[in-house]
């Protein structure tokens, strides 16, 4: 990804390029963190908070209205630079990174309303809309800036991604393209922390200290472009606010009802969606699940949300992953294609049910990447990064669950991590022989310990939560699902290993594993018998028809 540096960054900060290892960006650190090898996520989420308290998105009427508007905003405010995108229903935005939150206010300050009767002024949106000029047009001088970013939020086309993962000239060189291609990007995470920045100025109106955080699959470095976004609402009192010395304090407001009182907030919190967020539509409330959610869809980015309260031991599990994917290059990308190749042959599914999720998933291949092999181990156990934790490491989430472990990185000596140097083509046929071979029936998997555990129960999967030691992670899988499992690693293990043998044909490499079992099927057919009949698979199947008979292909086929 690029990042152009507009010149107008503060001189006390540089733009440099993050290790591979950590990146999932271009991030600015302060000249005194450049020989640091490892930012922390504080560090990062620091600072892509930061960035969305400097940001608007407007929508535009097309991106040739760049001109237009950064002419309009420098009127107001010094602008860092503008990113493009379009929505699902094709319209055009523009978001905006201006040099300071003041610059930011100015500009809100000045925005007005769409005048119809029945609206309500939004309060300090960070979403605004560009008026066409209505008068005689202004001559704007053009500006020699240009756009970040066009067309940003564009997932890749699938039919491209195969074709060049086809001409990699290695599976380790398809690992890593694939992941360089499909992880979320700059611009991905930037609307995230946006949509979060949202709610928050909803809620500061009537929350004391309150903070919208993603975490999931946005933050943790695991997420593709287009992937949901999980969102913690929390308004924990500062060692200030609560300081017993301080005679005048604030009555409190009891809550009136039976249920808990965050169930009752969360209400108000789905009707605040409904009435007062722009953009947000198709709000569900899951209130009685044991972590209430209000789920929504932001319709201005395309993004899926669920947000909930006060879960803050999910935002430590995702810097844990975060962590994790920052100590060695090789994680994210082998982690990409697990879970890229675990969607295609039906492993997971969008749906929550019997089977295995990305984040089990995803502790499976950090428990791979713990063991000890003859070529040595590449990441540490979680015991070890627990061990190592420091004072200013300490932190306790609800329900008293302790998440204190490690956080700086440049703090874990060397020999801790990264001992093995094999490539990621033989780091993913050994992960699939490895779980082919797993005694799931009386073993449990463990990053806590990095290496297999003694079941505590018959459930068929048993992942510890490394958290909360006494929970599974992947209590909710079946054995049906767990056996699935077992035949799909050897699967793909065979096919791998077959693959690497012989010509390049057209499933080379990680291909065969990555793409949807029907269009596999398909294919096959279309050799066997219609070898001459050009037919694009994309066209004649829906997403929700992966597990289609022989019998349905062969009717589509005529
Ligand atoms: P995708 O949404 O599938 O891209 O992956 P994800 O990593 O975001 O997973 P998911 O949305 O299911 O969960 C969001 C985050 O919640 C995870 O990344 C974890 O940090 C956390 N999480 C999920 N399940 C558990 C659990 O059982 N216990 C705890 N403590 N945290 C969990
Ligand atoms: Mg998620």
């Amino acid at each position: 990804q690029t990042i152009r540096n507009t010149g107008k960054s503060h001189s006390f900060q540089k733009l440099i390029q993050a290790p591979l290892s950590s990146c999932t960006c271009l991030l600015r650190r302060k000249s005194s963190d450049v020989s640091k090898k490892f930012l922390s996520f504080d560090e990062v989420v620091s600072q892509r908070r930061d960035e969305a308290r400097r940001s608007l998105v407007v929508q535009v009427n097309s991106e040739s209205s760049f001109n237009e508007l950064y002419g309009y905003c420098s009127n107001y405010a010094s602008i860092n630079g503008i990113h493009h995108y379009k929505n699902a229903g094709g319209e055009h935005f523009m978001l905006i990174e201006f040099s300071t939150e003041d610059n930011l206010k100015e500009i809100l300050r000045s925005c007005g309303s769409h005048q119809k009767d029945n609206d309500i002024m939004a309060l300090q949106s960070p979403f605004l809309w560009f008026r066409a000029c209505s008068g005689k047009k202004e001559k704007i001088a053009p500006t020699s800036n240009t756009l970040i970013t066009k067309n940003g939020n564009a997932a890749i086309d699938e039919n491209l991604l195969c074709e060049e993962l086809g001409s990699c000239s290695t599976v380790s060189d398809q690992i890593q393209l694939l992941y360089d291609k499909t992880m979320l990007n700059d611009l991905g995470i930037r609307l995230r922390y946006m949509v979060a920045r949202q709610l928050e100025i909803v809620f500061e109106s009537l929350y004391a200290n309150i903070a919208v955080r993603p975490f999931g699959s946005s933050v943790n470095g695991f997420g593709k472009m287009g992937c949901d976004l999980d969102l913690v609402l929390s308004n924990n009192l500062t060692d200030e606010m609560s300081d017993p010395t301080k005679r005048l304090v604030y009555q409190e407001k009891k809550s009136e009802g039976g249920r808990g009182p965050w169930q009752r907030h969360m209400e108000l919190v789905g009707e605040l969606l409904e009435l007062r967020i722009v953009g947000a539509t198709r709000v569900q409330r899951i209130l009685h699940a044991r972590v209430p959610i209000v789920k929504y869809a932001h319709e201005f980015t395309n993004i899926d949300c669920d947000l909930c309260y006060n879960n803050m031991s999910g935002v430590h599990m995702s810097e844990l992953l975060w962590m994790y994917g920052s100590l060695d290059p090789r994680v994210r990308p082998l982690t990409f294609l697990v879970r890229r190749w675990a969607a295609a042959v039906g492993l997971t599914n969008q749906h929550p049910g019997r089977w295995i999720t990305n984040f089990p998933l995803t502790l499976m291949v950090l428990f791979f990447l713990q063991q000890k092999t003859n070529d040595g181990f590449i990441l540490p156990s979680f015991k070890n990064l627990v061990n190592r934790a420091g004072k200013e490491d300490i932190r306790i989430a609800e329900e008293n669950v302790n998440c204190t472990f490690l956080r700086d990185m440049n703090k874990l000596p060397l020999e801790c991590y990264s001992q093995n140097q094999s490539n990621l083509e033989t780091l993913l046929l050994q992960f699939f022989e490895y779980y082919a071979q797993f005694d799931f029936q009386e073993k449990a998997i463990s990053i806590i310990e990095g290496h297999p555990v003694r079941k505590p129960n018959a459930l068929p999967l048993y992942i510890v939560n490394p958290l909360e030691p006494a929970l599974n992670v992947s209590r909710n899988v079946s054995f049906e699902e767990c056996e699935r499992f077992k035949l799909e690693v050897r699967n793909a293990a065979w096919q791998l290993e077959a693959g690497l043998e012989g010509e390049k044909s057209d499933d080379w490499g990680v291909l065969g594993l990555i793409e949807k079992r029907a269009s596999r099927n398909l294919k096959k057919l279309l050799r066997v018998g219609n070898s001459h009949r050009l037919v694009s698979v994309k066209d004649l199947f829906n997403d929700n028809e992966e597990n289609i008979s022989e019998e349905g292909l062969r009717s589509k086929l005529q």
